[in-house]
C-alpha cells in the first residue's frame, strides 16, 4: 500500500502533455498502478490520471460502485485506461458538476461530450474500446485532460457556477 502525494493546481507538472506508454506488463508499470488505485481510494476519487502524482505518462485509472464524493452518480466500471484516444459520438454537450482531487474543496459546471468513444488498452497492452454515455463519460473526458495537461476550471463556461463544495453542496462531506 503506497498513497502517493497528489499534486494540486498550480503546479506546472499538471500543466504537461503526457507521454504515451510504450513498456507494458512491467514490474514498474504494475507498482504504479497499484499505487494509483490506493492513492485514489484514499481520497475517494471517482478518477486519476498518472499526472496528479507527478507521473507524466498516459495512464488513467477511474471507477466505483458508490462513491461519497458523488452520491448520486451511476457505477462506473473500474478500468485501468492507457494510451486513449477519445471520440465524440453525437456533437450534444451537457453541463454537470465535476470536482478534481488536484483542486481540492471546489466544484464546478462543465460542459461535456454526453455520448463518447474511447479506445486504448490495459496494463498488459490489451485494447479497450467503449461507447458510454453520462457520468461515465464525463469521468473519461476528465481523466482524459489531465494527460493534455487541462483541468476542469479551464473548460468553464459559467464561473457563477464555480465555487466551495461545502456551500454548493452542504451535507457533502468527504470532499476536500
Ligand atoms: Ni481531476
Amino acid at each position: 500500500m503506497s498513497v502517493r502525494d497528489i499534486l494540486k493546481m498550480g503546479d506546472p507538472r499538471l500543466l504537461r502533455k503526457a507521454e504515451p506508454v510504450t513498456r507494458f506488463g512491467t514490474r514498474e508499470l504494475d507498482t504504479l498502478i497499484e499505487d494509483m488505485f490506493d492513492t485514489m481510494h484514499a481520497a475517494n476519487g471517482a478518477g486519476l490520471a498518472a499526472p496528479q502524482i507527478g507521473v507524466n505518462l498516459q495512464l488513467v485509472i477511474f471507477g466505483f460502485k458508490q462513491n461519497p464524493r458523488y452520491p448520486d452518480a451511476p457505477t462506473v466500471p473500474e478500468t485501468i485506461l492507457i494510451n486513449p484516444v477519445l471520440k465524440p459520438l453525437s456533437e450534444e454537450l451537457e453541463e454537470g458538476w465535476e470536482g478534481c482531487l488536484s483542486v481540492p474543496g471546489l466544484r464546478g459546471m462543465v460542459p461535456r461530450w454526453t455520448q463518447l468513444h474511447y479506445e486504448g488498452v490495459d496494463q498488459h497492452g490489451k485494447t479497450i474500446s467503449r461507447d458510454v454515455d453520462g457520468f461515465h463519460a464525463r469521468v473519461v473526458q476528465h481523466e482524459c485532460d489531465h494527460l493534455a495537461g487541462i483541468l476542469y476550471p479551464m473548460r468553464i463556461k459559467d464561473f457563477s457556477n464555480f465555487g466551495y463544495t461545502d456551500v454548493l453542496f452542504p451535507g457533502l462531506d468527504k470532499d476536500d
